[in-house]
């Protein structure tokens, strides 16, 4: 139990969580998806609500239950759509979580019947580049504090670092991945950055680290926009 879980201390503020991978679909019966399970983003949309914090949590297809205290939950599944969906709800929000795995690149086209099997050939998708949720909403006047994720297999300070300056965010939740780490895994190992500093969240629970981060990013929050 963390000490100060009982504090509540994103009361009165409004925090935006998305969650989830992202599927961009290819036919009707195919898409490209990555292995997010949404159990980092669901937990750290829960520990917001205890926290105090009105939620919305905004979740690719996951097959999570929504947490107790969630304020709304909107389901969306391509990149597009999550896109949609945060930048509307972030425009009445103090703070955004960006714990989605999201897409990257789209089909350029998304074919209107299953694509049939062309036997002893190659197949070429050609794939357009997603927006990029984050670096959209730090562009605009007035944005929320803003929290990104980077899951790495390797160089994790240097590309988290990148990711926090280049994305113009406020803190960013960097882990290793592979190896059984993060994935479709109950726990989980975070560094957290933020321009002039940084703290380890040792390996544990992932229900665990997230009221951890939420106390760090509400600490930082007060810092910065108090
Ligand atoms: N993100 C986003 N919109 C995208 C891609 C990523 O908002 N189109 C957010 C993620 O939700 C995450 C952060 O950006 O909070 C970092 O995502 P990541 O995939 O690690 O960053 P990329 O810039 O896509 O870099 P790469 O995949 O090449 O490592
Ligand atoms: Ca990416």
């Amino acid at each position: 139990m963390v000490a100060s879980f009982g504090d509540r201390v994103l009361a009165g503020l409004s925090v935006v969580v998305s969650a989830g991978p992202t599927y961009e679909d290819i036919d009707p019966v195919r898409f490209i998806g990555n292995r997010s399970s949404g159990k980092m983003g669901f937990a750290v949309a829960e520990a917001a609500a205890r926290a105090g914090a009105q939620v919305t949590l905004v979740a690719g297809p996951v097959t999570l239950a929504t947490p107790h205290g969630i304020g709304k939950r909107i389901d969306v599944r391509s990149a597009a759509q999550m896109h949609a969906a945060v930048a509307d709800a972030a425009t009445q929000a103090d703070i955004y979580i960006g714990a989605a795995a999201v897409g990257d690149y789209r089909p350029n086209t998304v074919a209107e019947h299953k694509l049939k099997k062309q036997h002893g050939t190659d197949l070429t998708l050609q794939l357009a580049e997603n927006p990029d949720i984050l670096a959209s909403l730090s562009s605009r006047q007035g944005h929320p504090f803003l929290v990104g994720f980077a899951a790495e297999t390797q160089n994790v300070e240097s590309y988290a670092r990148d990711k926090l300056q280049r994305k113009g965010l406020d803190m960013i939740a960097a882990n290793q991945v592979g190896d059984g780490m993060g994935f479709e895994t109950a726990d989980n190992a975070i560094t957290l950055y933020w321009a002039d500093g940084s703290a380890e969240l040792a390996r544990a629970d992932k229900a665990v680290l997230a009221r951890q981060l939420v106390e760090h990013i509400a600490k930082r929050y007060k810092a910065v926009r108090g």
